[in-house]
């Protein structure tokens, strides 16, 4: 079953005269439960597709779908994760967890049941009463993660969410997320511009041409889970989609590969 469907999208940013392509018939699927990965070079249209996908932009033509619902605008059937984090500062971590949930009027038993089963699946326990610039980086990721997580979306949208912080923080981060979606499923999908990342995280890997907005390459990886950063397969992975993205001229790679998997690992 597709939880979210991206069919024929445009989007056009118009500068006077001049109008710039950034988005040029883009179509996906995303099905229930997949983690699926959007790579692609900075300014290739990947937080552009993001904000039409959560509703914070309207496309220029075509529709995003998800489950049944045609998207329109904004709506709690999709949670968003920023690079920043976006916590509230005035707000300590538990009443950053709590405040979406009393927005949507959970019962307040329900609200303290889901924050502590939030808490331990994030390693939080102990930490509700700080503000966040008591916390470090990964702590603030990860309390952004389960902030989203709290009314159970169906569909986690997440832009580069561990661009912050550095390489070792980085892969405990990643091992961090991969912890909590296992143990709390859902819909995922991510915008990232590092290849590692999206190979360890994915079930799936859809690449995006530089300067076309166009999908280059839609790959699968079936690695079992937790992945090995050493093993074979997954180096072979990461330099196969390192040559798709090195390779990519505007349309050498595309016309090679089309949109479909040429390739799944
Ligand atoms: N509101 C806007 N008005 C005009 N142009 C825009 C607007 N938002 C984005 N763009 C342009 O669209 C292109 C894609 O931007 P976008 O932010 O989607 O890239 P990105 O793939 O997310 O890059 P990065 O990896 O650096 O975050 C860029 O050329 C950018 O200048
Ligand atoms: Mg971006």
């Amino acid at each position: 079953m597709s939880e979210l469907k991206v069919e024929n999208l445009i989007k056009v940013f118009s500068h006077g005269r001049s109008k710039h392509v950034v988005l040029n018939d883009i179509n996906f699927t995303v099905n229930h439960g997949e983690f699926l990965s959007l790579l692609g070079p900075s300014g290739c249209g990947k937080t552009t597709l993001l904000n039409i996908i959560a509703g914070f932009s309207r496309p220029s033509g075509g529709r995003v779908v998800v489950g049944e619902t045609l998207v329109s605008g904004p709506g709690t059937d999709r949670a968003v994760v920023f690079q920043n984090y976006a916590l509230f500062p005035w707000m300590t971590l538990k009443e950053n967890i709590l405040y979406p949930m009393k927005l949507q009027r959970v019962p307040p038993n329900i609200r303290e049941e889901r924050l502590r089963e939030l808490l331990t699946l994030a390693k939080l326990e102990g930490k509700e009463n700080l503000y966040p610039y008591q916390l470090s980086g990964g702590m603030k990721q990860r309390t952004a993660v389960i902030r989203a997580l709290a009314c159970r979306p169906r569909l986690l949208l997440m832009d580069e969410p561990l661009g912050a912080v550095d390489i070792q923080m980085r892969h405990k981060l990643q091992e961090d997320l991969e912890n909590i979606f296992l143990k709390d499923p859902v819909t995922v999908l991510m915008v990232t511009h590092d290849i590692e990342e999206a190979v360890y995280l994915s079930d799936r890997v859809i690449v995006m041409s530089a300067c076309e907005g166009r999908i280059i390459a839609d790959v699968p990886i079936r690695l079992k889970r937790p992945r090995q950063r050493r093993s074979r397969q997954y180096y072979q992975i990461v330099c196969y989609l390192m040559d798709i993205l090195h390779s990519d001229q505007g349309e050498g790679v595309s016309k090679g590969m089309g949109t479909g998997a040429t390739f799944s690992f």
